[in-house]
């Protein structure tokens, strides 16, 4: 029997679903630490993972490996250089999330704009005792001009949803999406500082590559409206965090939703200090029927890679299939 990793706590069923093909070391506890992770990969031929960093160092200690199995469409964690140079294939969960991960952003800029975690908090602490005229003002969803950057799948499910809300929609993008597309989600582009110069809300949906380090940072942040509101729901990095807080505290911009951060699970603490943002734990796509989704589809992956189950040889999600068929190097 081949031999895989999986990386972290995971839902049992689909452990029992590996364990019909493979011979499974389940790290069902804490994050592995990087020697921990690359010592318990040494013998394996594939792994399951969310996030860990998987780069050249990994890749040589485990010669047997050839595939890694991310459950996450996001993989800025795998170094494709390096899984192009060992032929290892490195595979993803794309689409599964795209209606959840939508619907979070959603939330998190309705949240933001209407100052929802702010108000909570101030009640929670016992500060409510009348009603009041300018109590916790916002701005308004409906009617305004939503900016989204980064207009793939998830970014398309997100700016569809604004048709109910009646709002314009402006996107920037890498490339421009198809005319048809366009027509769809009634969504101009315009290049990056027009979209932060006239959206009241603009959304990160957007991969995190070397490129797109602080695609948001002081000078991106200053062409924005002192009324707008930003949401992350990318990755960690694509905003500069410490130019993002200092913003907020400075009213620089109205609110920001953020759900992922540089270097997280730990926060720049600046961000703990300023009550106009709302902080989620990256869970966009934390919906029961998605993340079992996103597990079986990364498990899935897996098994077709290694050659078992009804698809062997065939895994839906390959992000690199050129070296689909090669022998390890
Ligand atoms: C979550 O962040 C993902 O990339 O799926």
């Amino acid at each position: 029997m081949q031999k895989i990793l999986v990386a972290r706590p995971i839902f049992p069923d689909v452990i029992e679903r590996l364990e019909q093909y493979f011979e499974v070391d389940w790290n069902n506890g804490d994050v592995l630490s990087a020697d921990e992770f690359a010592r318990r990969l040494a013998d394996k031929d594939g792994a399951l993972t969310a996030g860990d960093p998987v780069g050249p160092a990994v890749l040589s200690a485990a010669p047997r490996l050839r595939v890694v199995a991310n459950m996450a469409v996001g993989y800025n964690n795998f170094d494709m250089a390096a899984f192009n140079a060992s032929n290892v294939l490195g595979t993803n969960t794309p689409d599964v999330l795209n209606e959840s991960t939508a619907d979070f952003g959603w939330a998190l800029m309705m949240a933001a704009a209407r100052r929802i975690a702010e108000s909570e908090h101030w009640l929670r602490a016992g500060h409510w005792q009348k009603w009041a005229y300018d109590g916790f003002l916002g701005s308004d969803i409906h009617g305004s001009t939503l900016g989204v950057i980064g207009m793939g799948r998830i970014g398309q499910a997100l700016a569809r949803r604004a048709r109910g809300f009646n709002m314009q929609v402006l996107y920037h993008n890498r490339s421009q999406v198809a005319p048809q597309i366009e027509a769809e989600l009634n969504a101009q582009y315009v290049s990056k500082e027009e979209l932060l110069r006239r959206a009241d809300h603009v959304v990160l949906v957007l991969p995190y590559t070397k490129e797109n380090h602080h695609t948001i940072g002081a000078a991106e942040l200053a062409l924005m409206k002192p009324t707008a509101t930003l949401t992350n729901i990318a990755r960690g990095g694509i905003v500069d965090d410490a130019a993002l807080a200092e913003a907020l505290r400075a009213k620089r911009i109205a609110a920001a939703g953020l759900d992922v951060y540089e270097g997280e699970p730990n926060l720049n603490p600046a961000l703990l200090t300023v009550p106009n943002v709302v902080l989620a734990p990256h869970i966009a796509s934390a919906t029961e029927a998605t993340r079992r989704a996103m597990a079986n589809l990364a498990a899935d992956n897996l098994i077709a890679a290694l050659g078992e189950g009804p698809n062997a040889g065939r895994p839906a999600n390959p992000i690199n299939p050129e070296v689909l068929g090669k022998a390890r190097v």
